[in-house]
């Protein structure tokens, strides 16, 4: 594990070859046209947990005396690296048990993805206890905090009882603040005992008492709007009923074949809607045309999904070319996508999605901020949370280009270093 360290309030970070900032009117920005806002030969002061300043090296004397008037506590020389905002993974299912690497082996040997392998990972997750949901928990987390996600949304959805959807709930919220209920996963099995008879009584149970205890510990309510899962209609009782318990919207949805549940997502002024793996034209037009005053329904791409069920990949293409705004996200389960990498999501979206390395980086950062209705996270502008990630390569092209490689040098958290060796100390 990487050394972690937490050093005094003001950090400069000097000597970065490429800072992507996802603000374009940084000093020093290439151009206008270019949302992700790079500076070249660029320097960083981070001070009480947010950007105080970013700019070009050349400046940051002056900018330095200008916002804090002092020397910083400590200055940290990076020597060419590229520098980023810190991942912001916008979808991945954490509370879970067991793992079905069986079912994988299967699946690359011929088998079908369904809806319904997410029963096998109840079993294992209703037997577990609070202890050994909470270190899985809590070691997925640290897993991705070392490869750059320093904001992560975390959903239920393994419990699909009252008492387990409660828990899974409680416990993410240890770890986010992004926490998603999604009761309406899949409808539970009989043998379980406690399933209701069919699956609109168990939405009458996720929109009743389940919700009732799910979401003082939540933010966000989902369903899985598919066949083998629930209906459009059901679909719409489920958020209706979430965003009446003060909820925001967001969807599963277009994954496994085309539905109405992008619309819906749409429709329902959702935050996102996720996977769009099989889309049609009104699909598209529906996401791009729901962008007004800086909100709308996000397009979240998943393609770890993808490669771990040989689907074809969403064309991330089309829906940049129509307007829309998308996101990527690792979907991290045990299911679809055992992968907590956001760099692999660059990378599978750049090499399988025809997104531009820069479209894929703002995805990863800028797009899972939006899918997350947050404006302190996902770019580097001044204010905003500093959450930092140094990448050991001079641009971040290479995080597409390097695939597999770990790039992740160090991370800052809230303006913490929490991954990499401690830099120099300022001298006096
Ligand atoms: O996002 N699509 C629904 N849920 C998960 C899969 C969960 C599982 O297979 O365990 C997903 O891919
Ligand atoms: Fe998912």
């Amino acid at each position: 594990m990487p050394e972690v360290e937490h050093p005094g309030d003001a950090t400069l970070i000097l000597g970065i070859g490429e800072l992507t900032t996802n603000a374009p009117g940084t000093d020093g920005a290439v151009g206008p046209d270019d949302p992700t806002g790079v500076v070249r030969d660029a320097a960083l002061l981070l001070d009480g947990g947010r950007v105080a300043w970013a700019g070009p090296e050349s400046a940051c004397a002056a900018g330095v005396e200008r916002v804090l008037g002092r020397a910083p506590d400590r200055v940290v020389e990076v020597d060419g690296r590229a520098v980023v905002p810190g991942f912001v993974d916008s979808h991945t299912h954490l509370v879970f048990a067991g793992d079905r690497s069986a079912e994988f082996e299967a699946r690359m040997a011929g088998r079908l993805y369904t809806a319904g392998g997410i029963r096998t990972t109840v079993a294992a997750t209703r037997a577990a206890s609070d202890d050994a949901l909470r270190a899985n928990l809590r070691r997925h987390v640290a897993e991705a905090l070392a490869q750059g996600t320093t904001t992560l949304e975390v959903k239920s959805g393994y419990g699909l009882n009252v008492a387990d959807e409660e828990r899974s709930v409680r416990l993410a919220r240890e770890v986010t603040e992004e926490v998603t209920f999604l009761g309406a996963h899949v409808v539970p099995t009989r043998s379980a005992g406690d399933a209701p008879a069919d699956r609109d009584a168990y939405v009458d149970l996720v929109t009743g008492d389940m919700l009732a205890a799910c979401a003082p510990h939540a933010r966000w309510v989902d369903v899985f709007c598919e066949i083998g899962a629930f209906t459009p209609e059901q679909a719409r009782r489920v958020l209706t009923a979430g965003a009446a318990a003060g909820l925001g919207v967001r969807v599963h949805a277009n994954q496994l074949g085309p539905g109405q549940g992008v619309r819906l997502a749409v429709e329902l002024g959702a935050a996102s809607v996720d996977h769009c793996t099989y889309l049609s034209d009104d699909d598209v037009a529906a996401l791009a045309g729901s962008w007004r005053d800086g909100e709308g329904t996000v397009a979240t791409l998943l393609p770890g999904v993808e490669f771990s069920t040989r689907h074809p990949y969403p064309d991330a293409r089309r829906l940049l070319d129509a307007g829309a705004v998308v996101a990527i996200a690792s979907d991290c389960n045990p299911g679809s996508s055992y992968t907590s990498s956001m760099p692999l999501m660059v990378a599978l979206a750049v090499r399988e999605m025809g997104m531009t390395v820069a479209e894929a980086v703002w995805a990863a950062t800028a797009g899972g901020a939006r899918a997350l209705r947050r404006d302190d996270v996902g770019h580097l502008g001044r204010g905003a949370r500093a959450d930092v990630v140094v990448l050991d390569a001079p641009s971040r092209t290479h995080l597409a280009y390097r695939p597999g490689v770990p790039l992740v040098h160090a991370v800052w958290r809230d303006g913490h270093q929490v991954v990499g060796r401690s830099g120099r100390t300022a001298p006096g």
